[in-house]
């Protein structure tokens, strides 16, 4: 499964770079907001750092609107992905997009007829909901084996992203239905590797070769 970041926030994205496990980013209009940067300049300093596929989301409503914002936004770098939300207007939008050459990504997916539909529209990606479904008491997850099921039922190519991602069993759980990506909050990107086990695993390590030392060192014996 691919791992994509969440966020807008630069020094997040250099971060998680570093980890040598980061496939790509999503941005939303909500995240780029809490950044105080004009939009564009900040999108351009992501792609610079990410070479994989960088979400950038449209703000009109119409699909006139969508497709003239997507040509805008594909001339910041090559990997821009156009975020459209699953409305009719995007429907419309996505098969001139997907016949320009412009990768989409479906955005605000909460039920599978939506997912088919902007499948058979031509989208690159799907990004599926979860956090805020589970948020209104409805099993987030469910949707995403859903999708997958019926994906697979017309082996359909575009991409399932995990999004609204708020947990690690989140991602755990996106793994385990196959999903292609999950985009991750960088917060809980680092919870992925973090284990108490191996924290007082390596504690316990030091201990041990620390005394070790001490008990050769009062022997006269070098290690
Ligand atoms: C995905 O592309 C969205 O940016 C994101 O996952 C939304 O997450 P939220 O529900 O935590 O705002």
């Amino acid at each position: 499964m691919k791992l994509f970041i969440d966020t807008a926030n630069l020094e997040e994205i250099k971060k998680a770079n570093l980890y040598g496990v980061l496939d790509g980013v999503t941005t939303n209009p909500t995240l780029l907001a809490k950044e105080r940067i004009q939009p564009t300049v900040q999108l351009k300093k992501i792609c610079d750092i990410v070479k994989g596929p960088v979400s950038a989301e449209v703000i009109s409503l119409d699909s006139e609107g969508m497709v003239s914002q997507a040509k805008e936004l594909i001339r910041i770098a090559s990997n821009i992905v156009i975020k459209v939300p699953c409305t009719v207007e995007g429907l419309k939008a996505a098969r001139e997009l997907s016949s320009s050459g412009i990768k989409t990504n479906f955005t605000l997916c909460f039920s599978p007829t939506q997912a088919l539909l902007v499948a058979k529209a031509g989208a690159t990606f799907v990004s599926p909901f979860v956090g805020r479904l589970d948020d209104i008491s409805h099993e987030g997850m469910d949707l995403i084996r859903d999708i997958k099921m019926i994906y697979e039922n017309y082996k359909i190519s575009t991409q399932i992203i995990v999004a609204s991602i708020r947990h690690p069993i989140h991602f755990l759980e996106a793994a385990r239905i196959g999903a292609d990506i999950a985009t991750v909050p960088f917060g809980v990107i680092e919870k992925l590797m973090k284990h108490p086990l191996t924290d007082i695993g390596i504690q316990r390590f030091l201990d041990d070769w620390r005394k070790l030392n001490q008990a050769l060192s009062n022997s006269g014996i070098e290690i």
